[in-house]
């Protein structure tokens, strides 16, 4: 089996407002992936990784977000292509989508970019859509395919999510309606574990690190503190077996008393 551990929504702010909160349940989440006595085939980070994009909060990410196991990473709203690319990925800054992809003998991973600059709402670019396009022309028809990105392309019944999700969705259903091998959609910027469809395959939503949405139907807290801050960060594991059928696992992560 492949096992493919998701993290989302990390985002790091090395403000003094944060007081350190981010940084340590981002560290508690890395350390308990890397003491797995298990090999993972993958770990993915599914953007909103700074908070606000600066040079210093990626600079913290770098170091946070060090994995004995393959690590790939894709921007979120938060996220800033040129600051991502300088101080996350130490290449030179370039507004161009930052896509990724792993490509194994039992797996492929893309990796998309579906961030807008300067808007909070997502959309895939044309040359991530002929990014992806091609990787699934240049992969086996029998291998499953994993697609993951940061806004989910479906409504979640959420609607503060629901009202900056990524649109222009129909293009993606198309192309997806053209390789069967695509197994499931991952995402995350909804802070919160949920599974639904989204063209006719499952849609995996990862919980947030840094914080868990409070649900419509939940206590709120004041329309500004639309979240939790006081349940644990949390992982979604992706567990793909030989016939390629996936299983997801949600799995909080416990942080040190006396740095939550
Ligand atoms: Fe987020
Ligand atoms: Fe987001």
């Amino acid at each position: 089996m492949s096992v493919i551990a998701q993290v989302s929504d990390v985002h790091i702010d090395t403000g003094a407002d944060d007081g350190g909160r981010s940084v340590a349940r981002t560290r508690a989440v890395m350390d308990y992936l890397n003491d797995l006595p298990y090999d993972l085939d993958a770990v993915i980070v599914t953007g909103d990784i700074a908070d606000h994009a600066t040079p210093s909060e990626y600079e913290a990410a770098r170091g946070l977000l060090t994995s004995r196991h393959p690590l790939l990473t894709c921007p979120g709203n938060h996220d800033e292509r040129a600051a991502f690319r300088e101080h996350l990925l130490g290449e030179a800054p370039s507004t161009a989508p930052v896509n990724h992809s792993r490509t194994t003998d039992r797996f492929v991973l893309a990796l998309c970019d579906t961030s807008v600059p300067g808007e909070d709402h997502g959309r895939l670019a044309d040359e991530t859509l002929a990014w992806l396009s091609a990787l699934l022309a240049d992969t086996p028809p029998t291998r499953p395919v994993l697609i993951a990105f940061h806004h989910p392309p479906v409504p979640l019944h959420t609607p503060y999510v629901d009202g900056i999700r990524q649109f222009d969705e129909d293009r993606l259903a198309d192309l997806t309606a053209r390789h069967p091998n695509i197994t499931a959609f991952l995402a995350g910027h909804a802070h919160t574990p949920a599974a639904t469809t989204f063209a006719g395959r499952p849609l995996l939503v990862a919980p947030g690190v840094v914080s868990t949405l409070r649900l419509p139907w939940e206590p709120q807290s004041s329309p500004s503190h639309h979240v939790h801050n006081d349940l644990p960060p949390a992982v979604a594991f992706h567990v793909m077996d030989t016939s390629g059928r996936l299983t997801t696992h949600f799995r909080p992560v416990p942080v040190p008393a006396t740095e939550r």
